[in-house]
């Protein structure tokens, strides 16, 4: 997910013409590891990048004290209301899958609400090692895309990626749903690009998302993306029925 923030155009862009570049990793967890990395991976884009580490366990705060390198890097207590700050992006990774799909549209909005301006949000779910991930990114208006991230070699088929999907969609994958379409019509170009496997799983991976392409699916970039195991759509591929 690091990696596709700093490939994404449209988070490069809202990082760069931020006033103030602050970053917060919502919910960072046992070891404060993820904002650390996040914080690495964002200096790249923009230099003088702050990331602040928010967690609603006090425990975890003080556990993630000795890597803060303020204001590069912080840690404090705080939920959805952003501990009162207004950061241009913020990242809640395997946070809301411990709430009820109907507490999403709240959560998001609390967040959405205290976006700088022009801000995002990418909020989503992963396994442990972070080879299967699934996550929305948001703007004010509300959800802009939908992406799917996996090591392809891990796969039998992309919806394998299914178990990972963020609450929001997690509970709509059965039949009638446009996530579920989705992983169908993925599952059969996966299959169609059966004879790529000669040329390695990314070969299969990229000649999938072509073909998801062609088929008028909504998929965003190219083959330089895809080939890392990405793909990315519009969300009105995947909003929930009704
Ligand atoms: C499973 S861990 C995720 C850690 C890390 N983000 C990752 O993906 O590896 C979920 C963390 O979210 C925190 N959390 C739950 N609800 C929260 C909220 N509303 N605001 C901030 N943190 C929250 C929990 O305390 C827990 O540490």
């Amino acid at each position: 997910m690091d990696r596709w923030t700093v490939g994404s155009r449209l988070v490069r862009t809202a990082l760069r013409d931020a006033t103030d570049p602050l970053v917060a990793d919502l919910g960072y967890g046992a070891s404060p590891v993820t904002a650390v990395e996040l914080a690495s991976r964002l200096a790249s884009v923009r230099p003088d990048v702050r990331v602040l580490g928010l967690e609603l366990d006090p425990e975890r705060v003080s556990a993630a004290s000795p890597a803060a390198d303020p204001p590069r890097l912080d840690f404090r207590r705080g939920g959805f209301e952003l501990a009162g700050t207004r950061p241009v992006l913020v990242r809640a990774f395997n946070v809301l899958r411990q709430y009820t799909e109907a507490e999403v549209a709240a959560a998001w909005r609390t967040m959405l609400d205290r976006l700088a301006p022009r801000g995002l949000l990418v909020e989503g779910t992963c396994d442990e090692l972070g080879r299967r991930c699934c996550w929305v990114t948001l703007s004010a208006t509300g959800p802009l895309l939908f992406t799917l991230a996996c090591r392809p070699a891990d796969l039998d088929r992309p919806s394998d990626l299914a178990e990972r999907l963020p609450k929001s969609l997690i509970h709509r994958n059965v039949p009638g749903e446009p996530v579920h379409a989705l992983f169908e019509a993925l599952d059969r170009c996966w299959a169609t690009a059966a004879p790529f496997t000669t040329f390695g799983p990314r070969a299969r991976w990229v000649e999938a998302a072509r073909l998801l392409a062609a088929d008028g699916w909504p998929v965003r970039d190219d083959r330089k993306r895809w080939r890392l195991g990405e793909l990315t759509m519009d969300w009105t591929a995947v909003t929930p029925a009704g």
